[in-house]
């Protein structure tokens, strides 16, 4: 691994540069005003697979954003491992919070500031660097397939029918994804598990238009009152979903399991201090970590209606919107928790509202071995670069593709995660760290000649 070393530490700065270039570049998938920029990404990122050695690379349309390919097969006969990443970013919004330009990335104190730094450019372009660093030297230990797709932030809505009539050229033995975090640098950990995600957008509807709210208010169904009289009859005192069926799939996890999972180094104290919160709060009987990461949850992401501008205005508005998602566990189906969520919703309207429920996107929970040859070659990569063997930890976010992957080419992944949840990632001032790009560039490699050396002559 000297000449490896060697190779990045040579080419440190470029290596940085380039990624700065990438984080440039607009790609938010979710507003159509940013739909160039995300094409203009897709050519970039097929112009540095090429640059980074890779072949047969192709910027494959979909009905919506493009996903780019490349491959390298260096030897039928040994194992392939295909890398999945997102080019796509979130909206940076809200734009008066950020200290720097989303787009125009800043490196301060050993952090790179910028939409899609840790989510998911940053991590992602690891592969990219490390996959030359190997070819530059020595070559690499097994094939490598590289897909990158640009919708993973809107729901990944046209990867399956991509998946699915590609399933030869997709034909690998692995997949290796880096989008998710650690606990911490020097506590460094795998994600062995994700939530799935039921996102949906309800619409309550009152009077047929917006009325003076003291020629009316009192005598007619006000729509915002409705919609929190009904987001708020969703959970309990203990803090659990009241939706009829809704905890009926969970897959409850063994004590011994349970106990496991709490031997990761958590500090609750700091966890609130960061947050700049003095309680926690979450569904009684769970930890604060399993309350994120192995129970379900239904969230608000976002409420509106009525007169929100300057001054007050005395109105009693028709409408009210809210966005919310509910993050599931293995076992609970997106469909059906959306289904659950639409007939109880509808039922529990109160008198002088319409309620309309309309799903967004969807993505099943997954949960990855900790005792296959790829975990192994991935724990034993980082206990090379870290000095300290991962802690397997469940993460709390959604990668839906996982869950796709294991069911349309029977594949199993390694998230090889270098980010941290101080990263800000969806949220202002997103940022990665100078040391975790580079390490996860030293760590790829790492993992390939790992899973190789396991995978002799099982390819
Ligand atoms: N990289 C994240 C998911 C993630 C982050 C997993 C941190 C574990 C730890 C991914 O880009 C993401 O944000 N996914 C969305 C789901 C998607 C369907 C919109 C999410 O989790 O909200
Ligand atoms: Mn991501
Ligand atoms: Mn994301």
């Amino acid at each position: 691994m000297q000449t490896i070393d060697t190779y990045i530490d040579s080419n440190k700065e470029r290596f940085l540069n380039e990624l700065l270039d990438l984080l440039r570049i607009p790609s938010v998938s979710a507003d159509p005003k940013y739909k160039a920029d995300v094409a203009r990404c897709a050519e970039t990122v097929k112009q540095r697979m090429m640059e980074a050695g890779l072949e047969k690379v192709e910027v494959c349309p979909t009905k919506g954003h493009p996903i780019v390919y490349g491959e390298k097969i260096v030897d039928p006969t040994k194992p392939t491992v295909l890398v999945y990443g997102h080019y796509d970013v979130q909206p940076p919004d809200p734009m008066e919070l950020w200290h720097s330009g989303p787009f125009d990335p800043v490196v301060k104190d050993g952090m790179i500031y910028a939409r899609g730094s840790a989510d998911d450019k940053g991590q992602f372009y690891m592969h990219f660097k490390a996959i030359e660093t190997m070819m530059k030297s020595g070559g690499l230990p097994c094939n490598v397939k590289v897909m990158i797709e640009g919708e993973e932030e809107v729901g990944s809505n046209n990867l399956g029918v991509f998946v699915s009539a590609n399933k030869e050229r997709l034909k690998a033995d692995v997949v290796l994804i880096s989008d998710t975090a650690m606990i911490a640098n020097d506590v460094p950990s795998i994600n062995t598990g994700l939530r799935g995600l039921s996102y949906v957008e309800v619409e309550v509807t009152g009077p047929n238009r917006d009325l003076h709210s003291g020629v009316y208010g009192g005598a007619v169904s006000n729509p915002i009152n409705a919609l929190c009289e009904m987001i708020a009859s969703l959970h309990d005192k203990d803090s659990r979903v009241t939706i009829p069926g809704f905890y009926e799939a969970v897959a409850e996890l063994s004590a011994a399991e349970r106990k496991a999972l709490a031997e990761a180094p958590f500090n609750e104290e700091d966890y609130k201090k960061d947050l700049g919160i003095k309680e926690v709060r979450g569904e009684n009987g769970y930890s604060t970590e399993e309350r994120s990461s192995i129970r379900p949850t239904l969230d608000v992401n976002g409420i509106w209606g009525g007169y929100i501008g300057e001054g007050a205005k005395t109105v009693l508005p028709s409408k009210a919107f809210a966005k919310l998602s509910m993050r599931l566990v293995p076992n609970q189906k997106s469909a059906a928790l959306t289904k659950l969520f639409t007939d109880h919703f509808m039922k529990i309207a109160p008198p002088g509202v319409t309620v309309v429920v309309r799903p967004h996107h969807g993505g099943e929970a997954a949960v990855t071995p900790i005792d296959s040859p790829a975990y192994l070659a991935a724990s034993k990569a980082m206990e090379e670069t870290f000095g300290k063997k991962p802690i397997p930890t469940r993460g709390g976010g959604s990668i839906p593709i996982v869950a796709l992957f294991e069911q349309e080419l029977g594949l199993k992944t390694v998230l090889f995660g270098f980010g941290l949840d101080s990263d800000n990632i969806h949220s202002p001032n997103e940022k990665y760290g100078v040391f975790n790009y580079f390490q996860g560039i030293r760590t790829i490699p790492r993992f390939f000649a790992n899973y190789a050396g396991m995978m002799n002559g099982k390819g």
